[in-house]
């Protein structure tokens, strides 16, 4: 396995009106590869005054960017785009040195998250106001779409470069300017798109990064009044937090929080098929993604058969570091997430759930968790309550449909469900009783640019990709023109 260098063009810095600058206070703050512990660069700790300055600076490149013709800002959009993809390869080993992710998902989620800004480079061009019939025969109704302003965007760590592109492209496409607070334990893969955004040629304070403060940088950007919408991808607890202190200011907020996806396979289902969709979404990104299965409800009469498919594909899985090309599963993002996961777990089995496979201490050290299977699970255990951000794969057992849909909707948290059966009655029936904003059905991967992308209830609020992903964006202005009169 060949240690990987960070790219030489790479400046660990903040980016504040087109510079690359250090703190003011010159403090720093060490960024670690999961898989080995090793500090891989030192990062400007930035804070309440840095945040001030970016802020300034996105505001006063706001209405310059949203002035230029749509065609400008799609075609600098599509720039960005070719250099991120040719880029691909050192993106995406960056990604892993810093995330811990195998390198072949590292390369996916750089094409993912350039998909979006392919995506808003075309939507650019089509964000349309409309005429309406107006009350009386001197009146004219039209409405514009206008940029929101300034956004705020804070992204996490397990798409450190997905999540950040799907935030900034939709936003440039509208004519906002944005300040991006990425995870401060995946700053890198950030500055590098920031870095390849410059070279396409994106205007100087349209794109402002810093990471650091965390806190000090949220109530910065959170009590502005300049900054006009908040989106964030992370928890609940979080973006509960961030939309209590936006409703000071009334900020616009899109929220894409946590889940606790019920995938439901019926007995009538493919079951090979389904075994495949549970595994691509149980086990993607370690099981760190908000739309992973986190409980796997199974009709009585498959469950045994069910059980012992998934345990054999979890059993294939090669755990490592990312950057060896053999591993398809590295470490989990840092201990604490590991020990959560052992938490969840002895919770479970003191109460009755069996493991199948997995889970088990691994010599690769404390953050690598061994994709498990576990059975005899219950409602009641903590493991189908929480979101497990972790590869193990509870499977509960139900008996009858309404019983299964009580189950997947027993939660507060509404972003992706997923179910397989090949009764078409039944298809529609279930896809719409679950309340979730995302629903697989006979599919384990639904992530997309094209598809709306958010959930409901605690899950949050707001589209990310898709025509709607524009919406969140736009302020819709309505112009009511009187005195027409006749000729
Ligand atoms: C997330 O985990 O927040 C996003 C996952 C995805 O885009 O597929």
């Amino acid at each position: 396995m060949a240690a990987v260098a960070l790219p030489d063009w790479l400046e660990p810095q903040a980016l504040i009106n087109g510079n690359w600058v250090p703190a003011r206070d010159g403090s720093c703050f060490a960024v670690v590869n999961p898989a080995t512990q090793q500090v891989i660069a030192q990062v400007a700790e930035c804070g309440a005054g840095e945040t001030a300055a970016a802020i300034g600076a996105a505001s006063n490149a706001q209405a310059d960017w949203a002035r230029r013709p749509a065609k400008d800002q799609a075609l600098l959009l599509r720039r960005w785009f070719d250099l991120v993809m040719a880029h691909q390869e050192p993106l995406a080993q960056l990604l892993t040195l810093e995330q811990g992710k195998p390198l072949a998902e590292a390369r996916g989620e750089i094409a993912y998250g350039a998909s979006y800004i392919e995506w808003f480079a075309e939507e650019a061009k089509r964000i349309y106001g409309d005429t309406i019939p107006a009350p009386g025969a001197d009146k004219r109704i039209i409405t514009l779409k206008q940029p929101v302003g300034v956004v705020a965007c804070i992204t996490p760590w397990n798409f450190p470069n997905a999540m950040l592109a799907r935030k900034i492209a939709p936003a440039l496409a509208a004519g906002c300017t944005v300040v991006c607070k990425p995870a401060n334990e995946t700053p890198l893969s950030a500055f590098a798109l920031a870095h390849l955004a410059q070279q396409a040629g994106i205007p100087d304070g349209v794109i402002n990064v810093l990471c650091g403060k965390t806190e000090e940088i949220g109530r910065a950007l959170t009590s502005s009044t300049e900054v006009r919408k908040l989106t964030f991808t992370g928890s609940t607890r979080v973006g509960k937090l961030l939309a209590a202190d936006c409703a000071a200011t009334m900020k616009r907020t899109t929220m894409e929080l946590g889940g606790n996806a019920p995938f439901i396979v019926f007995a009538d289902a493919d079951i090979d098929a389904a075994v495949a969709g549970a595994v691509a979404s149980k086990y993607r990104n370690a099981g760190q993604t908000c739309i992973c299965a986190n409980r796997i409800l199974v009709e009585d009469e498959i469950y045994d058969e069910f059980a012992a498919k998934l345990t054999h594909q979890a059993e294939a899985f090669v755990l490592g570091h990312g950057s060896d090309e053999q591993v398809t599963m590295g470490p989990l993002i840092h201990q604490g997430a590991a020990a959560k996961v052992a938490d969840l777990l002895s919770d479970a089995v003191a109460q009755g759930a069996r493991l199948k496979h997995g889970c088990g201490p691994s010599e690769l050290g404390s953050g690598f968790v061994e994709p498990g299977v576990l059975i005899d699970v219950t409602p009641q255990m903590r493991i189908t309550q929480e979101e497990i951000f972790g590869p193990v794969a509870p499977l509960l057992r139900f008996s009858s449909e309404a019983e299964a849909i009580d189950l997947a909707n027993a939660t507060q948290a509404g972003l992706a469900a997923y179910f397989y059966t090949a009764d078409a009655a039944r298809m529609v029936r279930v896809a719409e009783a679950l309340e979730y904003g995302i629903v697989g059905i006979n599919e384990g991967i639904v992530s997309n640019e094209m598809a709306p992308f958010g959930g409901i209830k605690e899950s949050g609020n707001g589209r990310e990709g898709s025509r709607y992903g524009l919406d969140d964006y736009l302020e819709i202005k309505y112009l009511c023109i009187g005195g027409i009169g006749s000729a």
